[in-house]
């Protein structure tokens, strides 16, 4: 501990800390990491790039980057550093901490920045920041020149953001390496595959690894036994079986009774459920039948406010957090002693073959199981019930999650790439998406022109690259643009609208779900459910300033099924893109007539040319559409205003496989007179039998009919 004794704590050399410094200094002495940090300064001094590995709490995101700046400080290096993360909220808390640590305000030496919000000033040395941020930095400033040492947290998240920020570091230490400052990348996580990132940097810079032994509190892990978790009898004979949602609530908040009721010593829980929606059974069920705890929903959709209510516990009682995997990494949840982890997470997949999205619950990661059973024993000993068997544990799940590239649509990241001059021949990715995925990608951007068939990135793709929205999204705005200004930011809005995790429809129970629907007649529009949802943002929009009254405005979204919460952020996310795409933007928009409501209409069928669907005769009551050159049979979700089958041609934003149906979601009526004209629905593109005829006859009439002069 030679050279990092107390007196260095004063990371930023301040000449009067505020109070909390020395209150959290004692705390910061006894981490494993502080222990460790001559290694680790060792290792950093002598190489560019470090993969640090340690414990769940061990201090890695929190001492590890103050350490550096201390260091940095005292050696006069010039430049920030910045320590990314997957999540917003753990960006924003992680930095809330160490502004505390350090002794400064927030926003001084210590800082966040996330999409829609930052706090940072001249005098900021350390930005906590999501990983998507960094991202979008590296447009203006490729190299990260601002930055002396960038830090890539929770890597082993391996999410799309992650792999393009790592061929992003890789390539700017490169070009740093013979300057007179040098990038420093180091990343980190608890759970980490070592090897694989260290292969990934060995030819372009000097890379080593560290491990930083040591763990805060003892976690007991308790397996439970078998229980039925799987809808199908036979559960291991199916590659992969269904988990039994409603039984893992119960059981769950059997566990949460039984630590509340058997007097377990006193300690707030974390409870982990794959999705909002269980988020939500499971909270009105503990709160139903276990009064003694007070209970609390976490997840991404929800405002700063109510994600600060678990931070800040203001009562004697035990609290008893209910989370999505918004919980699993990085952050400190106060006195957490009990973790119940139910084993499950929700992951989307794209179909390419199809272009549907599945959502399926399954079983987590080795790596997320320990990140789960981290959130306690960082603040006192803990206990994390595993609602499956140790065997489960060993032999069944994986040892990584499922990195997002080799599942999920992958336009977007590849555009990213190609925007940032990587080739398309050598992406520079750790894992390559799969060739099927990757050909959806290739199809799509040479669709929308944002790439051109040599694989290039055109100059309408260098600009779609760094906007918010997914390349399609963008495609319909700037098709708005052009032709019809007016009505850019109605796009914009729908966009965001769309591109929101969460509906700002309420989630109804089944019950309520008549009632829920019936609720939507007064912004129905009969022709789009994009036009219906935007009705509702609007009608919300011009209310809020009416009902200053919170309940007020509680009671008017709660009658009509709205979620409130994600209309305020779909507004403000919706602003800070029109003013980033410098849309023309008009305060009060007018009532939209009845050619605007076609005209977007048009804009879209114009866009998502790709996601149109046909209807198709079919006997009983179910009406059937066929995708265009998919040729998939697909039928209008329950909640869809369409789904009475009164049009012939719809399009629709996703579909979505769930158990044997393909369901569009958000169906708009669209006429083959607005799209005909395209290349996508030129008789050589026309999905075609072993004899070289058309296979969709009729779409083929209908659109040589629209063609007519
Ligand atoms: N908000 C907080 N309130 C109380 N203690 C905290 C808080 N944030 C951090 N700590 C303490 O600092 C320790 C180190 O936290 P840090 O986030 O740096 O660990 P980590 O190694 O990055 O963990 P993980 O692998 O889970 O991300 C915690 O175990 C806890 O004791
Ligand atoms: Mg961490």
């Amino acid at each position: 501990m030679d050279s990092y004794d107390s007196s260095h704590f004063n990371t930023f050399g301040l000449d009067q800390p505020l109070p909390s410094f020395q209150k959290l200094k004692g705390e910061r002495e006894q981490l494993p990491v502080t222990r460790n940090l001559n290694d680790f300064w060792d290792e950093f001094t002598k190489n560019d790039v470090l993969i640090v590995s340690g414990g769940t709490g061990s201090g890695k995101t929190t001492q590890i980057p103050q350490f550096v700046a201390y260091k940095a400080q005292e050696m006069n290096i010039r430049g920030r550093i910045a320590c990314t993360q997957p999540r917003r909220l753990a960006a924003v808390k992680v930095a809330e901490r160490v502004a505390q640590e350090a002794g400064c305000e927030l926003g001084a030496q210590v800082g966040f920045k996330i999409r829609d919000d930052h706090k940072i000033s001249e005098e900021t040395q350390l930005i906590y920041m999501t990983d998507g941020s960094m991202v979008a930095q590296a447009f203006n400033d490729r190299n990260f020149s601002e930055y002396h040492t960038v830090f890539i947290d929770e890597a082993h998240e391996c999410n799309n953001n992650i792999y393009i920020l790592m061929a992003l570091v890789r390539r700017a230490v490169k070009a740093r390496v013979n300057s007179r400052s040098k990038l420093k990348v180091i990343v980190m996580s608890a759970t980490i595959s070592v090897n694989k990132f260290v292969d990934y940097f060995k030819d372009d810079a000097q890379v080593a690894q560290i491990h930083m032994p040591g763990i805060t509190h003892k976690v007991d892990l308790l397996y439970l036994g078998e229980t039925p978790r799987h809808t199908s009898s036979q559960p291991h004979q199916q590659s992969d079986p269904e988990p039994n949602i409603g039984h893992i609530v119960e059981e769950a908040c059997r566990i949460v009774a039984k630590i509340v009721r058997n007097q377990f010593p006193t300690g707030n829980i974390l409870v982990f459920m794959p999705g909002v929606i269980e988020v939500e059974m499971a909270c009105q069920r503990i709160r139903k039948s276990i009064g003694e705890v007070d209970v609390i929903s976490l997840y991404s959709a929800q405002s700063g406010a109510a994600q600060n209510a678990i931070f800040r516990s203001s009562t004697e009682r035990r609290q008893c957090i209910v989370s999505t995997n918004i919980a699993e990494t990085s952050i400190t949840i106060p006195d957490i002693v009990y973790v119940i982890d139910t084993g499950i997470e929700k992951v989307k997949r794209l179909m390419p073959r199809i272009g549907a999205f599945e959502v399926r619950p399954r079983p987590i990661s080795k790596a997320s199981a320990n990140q789960r059973a981290g959130r306690c024993g960082r603040t006192r000993p803990g206990v994390c019930f595993r609602m499956y068997t140790e065997q489960d544990f060993e032999r069944n799940l994986r040892d990584e999650p499922d990195v997002e590239i080799a599942r999920d649509d992958v336009s977007a990241v590849y555009l990213k790439a190609l925007a940032f001059g990587f080739a398309a021949a050598t992406l520079p990715f750790i894992d390559l998406p799969p060739f099927e995925n990757l050909a959806y990608a290739n199809e799509l951007l040479l669709d929308l022109g944002y790439i051109n068939d040599q694989f290039q990135v055109t100059n309408a793709g260098k600009r779609a690259a760094q906007n918010p929205f997914e390349p399609n999204w963008t495609y319909a705005i700037d098709v708005a643009k052009v032709k019809y200004p007016h009505l850019a930011q109605h796009i914009v809005a729908i966009a965001t609208i769309c591109s929101s995790m969460h509906s700002i429809f309420a989630a109804a129970p089944a019950r309520f779900m008549a009632s829920s629907l019936a609720s939507r007649a007064e912004f129905a529009d009969p022709m789009s459910d994009l036009i219906t949802e935007l009705n509702a943002l609007y009608a919300f929009e011009t209310e809020e300033p009416k009902l200053p009254d919170d309940r007020e405005l509680d009671q008017w979204c709660n009658r009509r099924f709205l979620n409130r919460l994600v209309m305020g952020k779909i507004l403000l996310q919706r602003n800070s893109a029109v003013e980033t795409m410098q849309i023309r933007f008009d305060e009060a928009p007018v009532a939209l007539n009845s050619q605007d409501r076609e005209n977007i209409r048009r804009i879209l069928a114009r866009t998502f040319f790709r996601n149109i669907a046909f209807r198709i005769p079919s006997s009983g009551g179910e009406v059937r559409y066929r995708t265009i050159h998919g040729n998939f049979e697909v039928i209008a979700s329950q909640d869809s205003m369409l789904n009475t089958g009164g049009h012939p041609w719809v399009m629709y934003d996703t579909l979505n496989r769930a158990r044997s149906n393909t369901y569009m979601t958000k169906v708009t009526h669209v006429e083959p007179e607005w799209i005909a004209d395209l290349p996508f629905f030129q008789d050589d593109r026309m999905k075609k039998n072993y004899h070289g005829n058309i296979v969709q006859k009729r779409v083929k009439e209908a659109l040589d009919k629209a063609r007519e002069p």
